[in-house]
């Protein structure tokens, strides 16, 4: 049965499917009673029933809506161009299919493997353009190391490409996003020789303006969350795409100083094969939850690499990725819920 019921992904059943459901469930329905349920792991289709292309994504919340932007690695692309994909929902469990914001083609002549990877998108009000980061290079050696920057009029339109650029001069892969509750932005960056950095954008976002602080620790898939008067930055390990043992520091200032990273899950488990990509505050009536958002990517058929997004045991300088099992979300309450059976 729940195997059965796994491959609905998140979507939440129609009224007949639900009486199937809970005819061989022999009456016990195994949905979530407040909301559809996010299933680590499992295919999560859009409201297309294809699978969500959003891999080393971001969020962008924007008026009541929440805006998901990944790469898009669907099979049917033209293989010289990349893609970037944007969905839409209203209850982070199901999400509708906006647009392939940006389809591009090889714009600094990188060559025929250019990566266009971990897009994330901001919006500036001064300008009132939405502004989307992503991590432009080469394959050989990732030698360009460089980020791309395009903008639009609209959240989900068609992206413009502008330029790239080496934030502050430094060398920049894989970037994380991360807007603070007063409303700043900044851009994470691994700068290998160094570690990784967290740098404000400019006030109209379209650079990289002051650097906050140089984590000397070599991480990747960087992400940092504000949450009860702490900053918790989360990172991964440099193995490419196999998982590592993802690890978290905490520091009373964006600027540091940070403490020792520590293990985000028990290291034999290896994130649950995911690799961490942002961390989502939802706040609630009730409580806050924050979600850890990572990709469990699957090198040979990138297009059906996975999501594992959990909420997160977090709180007094401790953070905690539980065993990933189906969850949901009230998102007025910002309560979290998991499926205990
Ligand atoms: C990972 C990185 C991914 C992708 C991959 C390619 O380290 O986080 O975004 O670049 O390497 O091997």
């Amino acid at each position: 049965m729940t195997k059965w019921l796994s491959g609905l992904g998140s979507q939440a059943p129609s009224a007949l499917a639900l009486a199937a459901i809970i005819l061989l469930d022999g009456g016990q329905c195994t949905l979530a009673a407040d909301g559809p349920l996010i299933r680590p792991g499992a295919v999560w289709p859009d409201d297309r029933g294809q699978r969500i292309q959003a891999h080393g994504g971001g969020i962008l919340k924007f008026g009541e809506v929440y805006y998901w932007f990944g790469e898009d690695r669907s099979m049917g692309n033209a293989r010289s161009q990349r893609f970037v994909a944007c969905y839409a929902s209203t209850n982070l469990a199901q999400w509708t299919f906006r647009n392939q914001v940006v389809r591009l083609s090889d714009p600094e002549e990188l060559g025929p493997d250019w990566v266009l990877e971990r897009p994330k998108v901001y919006y500036n009000a001064p300008t009132k353009k939405f502004v989307m980061y992503a991590h432009i290079d080469g394959r050989g050696g990732y030698k360009f190391a460089s980020v791309a920057v395009f903008t639009c009029d609209t959240v989900d339109g068609d992206y413009k490409y502008l330029r790239s650029f080496r934030p502050l001069g430094h060398e920049s892969r894989d970037i994380g996003q991360f807007v603070d509750d007063d409303g700043a932005a900044y851009l994470i960056f691994e700068d290998r020789p160094f570690g990784f950095r967290i740098a404000q954008l400019s006030d109209d976002y379209l650079s990289v303006a002051k650097e906050i602080c140089l984590i000397p620790e070599h991480l990747e898939g960087g992400a940092v969350v504000h949450y009860q008067g702490l900053y918790y930055v989360i990172g991964s390990r440099l193995t490419g795409w196999d998982p590592n043992p993802n690890q978290y520091a905490t520091a009373k200032s964006l600027a540091g100083p940070w403490s020792d990273f520590k293990d985000i899950a028990p290291p034999d488990q290896n994130t649950y094969g995911s690799q961490s990509t942002l961390m989502l505050k939802v706040a609630g009536t009730k409580t806050t939850t924050v979600i850890f958002m990572g990709d469990i990517w699957h090198p040979w058929a990138q297009w059906d690499s996975r999501y594992l997004w959990m909420p997160l045991q977090i709180g007094d300088g401790k953070l905690w990725l539980p065993a990933p099992k189906p969850w949901s979300l009230d998102l007025k309450t910002g309560a979290a819920t998991m499926q205990e059976k």
